[in-house]
């Protein structure tokens, strides 16, 4: 006779292979907005639930943006008694009353600190007051929790240093008995991504974007040739999109669900980059499964930012159950360059859940390119040299920017005077509305809404040909549209 005692150590070591920190949170990659990359300090209460209002208004919690983020300066002083409280000015009324109304109106509340005597806008760090903050974060009703890196004492420098000055958070978030996901903001020090699915469900990899597509920046300081360096002197705080793309490609399989490689905030909208750069920024972000966390002040947000951020196709990529992030198939530095010197294009496939495909074609050159995806290229990782079973069929190729929200149809919503004309907006539009269908759901049930549009068939052992503008991107589902009858095609 088998012990039950036993059935149940078997299946909790079970869940812990599969489950990262196990803690059950962020099974798909979170989404929300975080005040950070538009807004800095100037944080308060009225930001907070006005721009909760505004992701209500604009669809987009409806979209799946249900994590409202407050990020570093909200703090007063750490009293006598151990514990920090908020700055009364910022926020009058304290956390809870805030994180209640968020609750209410259908949303995770997030909030800040640094595993190091200081935050990294110098107010009071957690380092070594672990359990009081995070008792505080608990009765204030947190739900996710980013962590970040400043003023570490000196405590870096190896993995398991940097593992353990971590790991106190963890574990004090757990003692509190309260579900707060962990957002660590190590910048890639000291390999985060070989052990921060341990004890956290997400970790950054690299320094602070900014918002350019491909400008190098001293403060960006890691060596681009060996974006890899754990030993960077500095992953600073003004990384491009390529930069952080290229510091990725290496371990972008280090993604599982429940704790992924975040590569930072979004710049949708903030201005420094072209429409063209703001969707492939977007699109990658989506499919390498990095948290969508909108960096744009939403009060003032443009048509075309809109119909970016609330694209379905797009977003069902990063939602999808497969839960893997699209690795880099190729990468060609022999295109032409830009007064940096910076000119690559790249593709990008990864599996999705269903057994489609999602491939990108990114053309970061300083010049409009024809390019080429071969059959064998997007599916190396099922058999390389064209050996993959996917290579031998056929695939049809779904668009998925082409049903983008139009600049009217976007304007009207951000024009609309009150509740009832959006309600009638959204109504016609029969926009995509993930609270009532999850994406699961809408993948699963084929939901027209989620794959984009038709725009040809690769043929087996043939390649996808098409022009590609200077940054840019072009993004695909790839869905079967056949088999051939000789050869392995057992998918
Ligand atoms: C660091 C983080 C940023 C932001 C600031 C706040 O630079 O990497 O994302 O949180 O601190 O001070």
């Amino acid at each position: 006779m088998v012990h039950s005692s036993l059935i149940v150590t078997a299946a909790f070591s079970w869940l812990h292979l599969v489950n990262a920190v196990n803690n059950g949170l962020a099974r798909t990659p979170p989404m929300g907005w975080n005040n950070w990359n538009s807004l800095a300090c100037d944080v308060s209460e009225d930001l907070l639930l006005s721009t909760s209002k505004k992701l209500i208004d604009l669809g987009l919690r409806d979209m799946g943006y249900d994590h409202v983020v407050l990020d570093d300066c909200w703090q007063d002083i750490r009293g006598e008694d151990g514990y920090v409280t908020p700055d009364k000015g910022k926020f009058p009324n304290g956390m809870r009353a805030i994180s209640d109304q968020l609750h209410m109106k259908g949303f995770k509340f997030g909030m800040y600190s640094s595993a190091g005597e200081m935050t990294c806008a110098r107010y009071a760090g957690s380092l070594d007051h672990e359990s009081k903050d995070a008792e505080n974060f608990a009765s204030w009703g947190v739900d996710f929790l980013k962590y970040d890196n400043c003023y570490h004492m000196g405590r870096m420098g190896t993995p398991e240093t940097s593992f353990n000055r971590f790991k106190a958070m963890s574990d004090a978030l757990r003692a509190t008995g309260r579900q707060i996901a962990l957002s660590l903001c190590n910048w890639g020090e000291d390999y985060v991504h070989t052990w921060g699915m341990s004890i956290a469900n997400a970790w950054r990899m690299s320094g602070d974007i900014y918002d350019s597509f491909a400008r190098p920046d001293d403060l960006c300081g890691c060596d681009t040739n060996n974006p890899t360096d754990p030993f960077c002197i500095a992953p600073g705080t003004h990384c491009s999109v390529l930069f952080i793309l290229n510091k990725v490609a290496p371990f972008v399989d280090r993604s599982i669900p429940g704790g992924w490689n975040d590569l930072d905030m979004l710049e949708v909208g903030q201005g420094g980059m072209t429409d063209e750069e703001y969707k492939a920024h977007f699109a990658l972000w989506a499919a390498l499964k990095s948290p969508l966390m909108l960096g744009n002040d939403l009060r003032v947000t443009s048509p075309s930012t809109l119909s970016i951020i609330n694209n379905p196709a797009i977003i069902a990529l990063s939602q999808d159950m497969h839960g893997r992030a699209a690795q880099r198939v190729a990468r060609n530095l022999d295109v032409p360059k830009d007064e940096y010197g910076v000119g690559e294009t790249h593709i990008w496939s990864g599996k999705l859940h269903n057994g489609d495909q999602v491939v990108i074609l990114l053309n970061a050159a300083n010049e409009d390119l024809d390019m080429s995806a071969p059959l064998s290229e997007i599916f190396v990782s099922e058999g390389p040299g064209g050996s993959a079973p996917q290579a031998n069929q056929s695939w049809e190729v779904f668009d998925l920017w082409a049903n983008r929200m139009s600049d009217a149809e976007a304007r009207s919503i951000l024009e609309a005077a009150d509740d009832q004309t959006r309600a009638e907006i959204f109504g016609k539009l029969g926009w995509y509305n993930a609270t009532d269908i999850p994406y699961e759901v809408g993948l699963e049930q084929g939901d027209k809404r989620l794959f984009g549009q038709k725009v040809g068939v690769v043929e087996a052992h043939s390649a996808w040909n098409v022009k590609v503008l200077r940054h840019s991107a072009k993004v695909y589902r790839f869905r079967r549209s056949g088999v051939k009858s000789e050869g392995h095609n057992e998918l």
